[in-house]
């Protein structure tokens, strides 16, 4: 029995990992140097500007990561979650997996301006995205890497590929990995990039099933039941995924796991599934070297961030304001 539901799981990997998605061989490259010559302080000013804001609140640094994840999930990294709703588009703020939860808007706000001042109309916000996530990862002690440039920002969002396409906290492994392999990320790329929540706070709604399961003598999971009521009520308390040191971005989020302490379903299925072969070893193996999980959360950022929209290379802009389509 065990294994006709490996096999249906192996072959739900293979059905899903020919979907062709994510960027296309006619795609312009993304290169390094994209702004070397037409905006050659991009980096500095964005390094600044969440200096600033990193510093005010370390969970800035969360958000902004979480903005970007959300960004290429739904059309690739193209800006799309950034956008207002408004008479004519439907944004994807109010999507489920967004409403009351996304934050952090102002600061890239504050980027956009501070970069329309010094180099007009030149850095597209979901360029500006990426480069702010990475700068976040390491002014909380995360590693660095380069971040290749030269997306464009749509001038569509899509409200339907915000609720089908990004995972939930409740979501089993299957589930969670399916909508990976659906952007051309690996299950390698998956435990990796889920360690983002080494950093960052969680909305009691999204963990209430998990605390009151029989979790195993956590008295720190236990303990969240004040935070977090049984009953209606509460839903917007928020506790953070990685309690050992939750401004910090380091392995201890993979030792949580170990221990049957991960704060959502979705991560803890990664190491106790049934299902969880490979994806238990990968999380042994982070919680044990943190050198290897930086290297691979670095590679997978990238990989990530390569998920471009073909469709705004062509009809795509560079938005003045990143909530609004230029006019
Ligand atoms: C593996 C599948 C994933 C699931 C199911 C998931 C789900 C969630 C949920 C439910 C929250 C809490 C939101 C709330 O309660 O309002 C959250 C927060 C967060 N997620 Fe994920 N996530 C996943 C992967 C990722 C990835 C790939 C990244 C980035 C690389 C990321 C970055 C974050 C961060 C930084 C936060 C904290 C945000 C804050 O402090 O407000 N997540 N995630
Ligand atoms: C990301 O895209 C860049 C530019 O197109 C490419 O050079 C690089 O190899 C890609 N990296 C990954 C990890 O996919």
């Amino acid at each position: 029995m065990a294994t006709s539901r490996l096999s249906v799981f192996l072959s739900l990997v293979v059905t899903l990992s020919t979907v062709p998605v994510g960027s296309l061989a006619s795609d312009p490259p993304l290169t390094l140097d994209y702004y070397s010559s037409s905006c050659p302080t991009v980096l500095e000013i964005v390094r600044k500007e969440m200096e600033c804001a990193v510093l005010s609140d370390p969970r800035n640094a969360a958000l902004v990561v979480r903005l970007h994840f959300h960004d290429c999930f739904v059309q690739g990294c193209d800006g799309s979650v950034l956008l207002d709703d408004t008479f004519t588009l439907k944004g994807e703020k109010t999507a489920s997996p967004n409403v009351n939860s996304l934050i952090g808007f102002e600061i890239i706000d504050r980027i956009k301006n501070y970069l329309e001042s010094e180099c007009p109309g030149i850095v597209s916000c979901a360029d500006i995205l990426t480069i702010a996530a990475r700068d976040a990862v390491i002014l909380v002690g995360g590693p660095y890497w380069d971040v290749p440039l030269g997306r464009k920002d749509s001038k569509t969002a899509s409200f339907e590929l915000a609720n089908e396409n990004i995972p939930t906290a409740n979501e089993d492994l299957r589930g969670i990995i399916s909508k990976f392999l659906y952007q051309g990320l690996s299950i390698t790329d998956t435990v990796a990039l889920a360690g983002a929540h080494t950093i960052g706070m969680a909305r009691c709604e999204n963990f209430r099933a998990r605390i009151y399961e029989d979790l195993g003598g956590s008295s720190h999971l236990s303990g969240l039941k004040s935070t977090c009521p049984a009953a209606e009520g509460g839903d917007d308390n928020i506790a953070p995924m990685d309690y050992v040191s939750p401004n910090v971005f380091d392995n201890s989020f993979y030792s949580l796991l170990l221990k049957n302490e991960g704060l959502l379903n979705s991560d803890q299925e990664m190491y106790s599934s049934v299902l969880a072969v490979q994806t238990k070893g990968l999380v042994r193996k982070y919680a044990e070297d943190s050198v290897a999980f930086f290297q691979q959360f670095s590679d997978s950022m990238v990989k990530m961030g390569n998920i471009t929209n073909s469709d705004s290379f062509v009809n795509g802009q560079v938005r003045k304001n990143c909530r609004f389509i230029n006019t």
